[in-house]
């Protein structure tokens, strides 16, 4: 997030959204296969181990030196940094500082954890299949958010928008004393009416103006059959450093987020999902910046 610039912490909650770019897809000309080959050997790096999940995923265990953040020139000599080195205040209990994820209370829970884990020194990154990219509307398009202008918050109260076909609910601050936020969301797994609906809900944390330098960190878990060929509930992250234009991906599907968990995959299905007049399962998540142009997400 830009320094000194306002921030801005928005809790979105999305319905039924319809994306208006109709539905144009990849050819399959022998030219195209090749550049979907190209990209997915890009993007699926060598894996330590790989474990196949019931819902249809593959999970690759890759080296955490090997992620797809490192392939960018930037953070070819970045040292991964193992934990924050910095944490809000009241966070944590002082003497459990060191714990690591493992010892904090209900993990996400993932399908693909029935079986196997991922090593230590490794992350899990769900594998992209070949359909995955074909869906998109160009190889340089998968991955990331159709263009679009994002509508500015009005007023403090929680509020329905109903935009070009986007309606959502959201709750936000905004000021430049905000270093983080933290949401508690309830997990449901909406139905998707078409294949170019998607539903969300997120916590959304943006920086700098509504112009082009808008900077946007992402996390929550969304209903996305375009990005993932199904209808699951899914764990996801997405970021920009330009206001969607060049910059920015979900996940891990372009340099730029590191992770350094080995129990969760950004990507992946979440389960199980709160029902009507059942259990209820909720995510928490939690964003801080931990020096003048990092972020950190976590989630439990
Ligand atoms: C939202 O907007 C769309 C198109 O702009 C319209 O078709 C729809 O009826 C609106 N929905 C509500 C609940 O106002
Ligand atoms: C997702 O839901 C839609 C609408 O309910 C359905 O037509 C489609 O077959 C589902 N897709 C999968 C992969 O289950």
């Amino acid at each position: 997030m830009g320094e000194r610039r306002r921030a801005l912490a928005v809790i979105v909650c999305l319905w039924s959204l319809i994306s208006l770019s109709g539905a144009a897809r990849l050819g399959s000309g022998p030219k195209q296969t090749l550049e979907v080959q190209k990209h997915l050997r890009r993007l699926n790096k060598p894996a330590v181990k790989s474990i196949q999940s019931p819902d249809g995923d593959v999970i690759d265990c890759v080296h955490i030196s090997d992620q797809p953040a490192f392939d960018h020139p930037y953070l070819k000599d970045h040292k991964i940094q193992m934990r924050p080195n910095y944490h809000p205040e009241g966070l944590f209990d002082e003497n459990k500082v060191a714990t690591s994820t493992k010892e904090r209370a209900n993990p996400i829970n993932q399908p693909w954890h029935v079986n196997g884990k991922c090593p230590e020194n490794t992350i899990p990154i769900r594998r992209t299949k070949e359909d995955d990219v074909l869906r998109a509307s160009s190889v340089k398009r998968y991955g990331r958010k159709k263009r679009r202008s994002i509508p500015k918050p009005r007023s403090a109260d929680p509020n329905l928008i109903n935009q070009s076909g986007h309606q959502h609910a959201i709750a936000y601050v905004e000021g430049d004393k905000y270093y983080g936020a933290k949401a508690t969301i309830n997990v449901w797994e909406p139905k998707i009416q078409q294949s170019n609906e998607f539903s969300l809900s997120q916590l959304w944390l943006l920086g700098g103006s509504f112009g082009e330098d808008l900077n946007s960190i992402e996390a929550g878990w969304q209903v996305s059959p375009d990005l993932y060929g199904d209808n699951n509930t899914r764990l996801f992250t997405y970021w920009t450093s330009d206001a969607y234009q060049a910059t920015g991906c979900y996940n891990l599907l372009c340099s730029g987020f590191i992770q350094i968990n080995n129990q969760i995959a950004m990507g992946a299905s979440i389960s199980p999902v709160s029902a009507f007049r059942n259990s209820q399962y909720d995510i928490s998540i939690l964003i801080w910046k931990v020096k003048s142009k990092m972020a950190t997400i976590l989630t439990n």
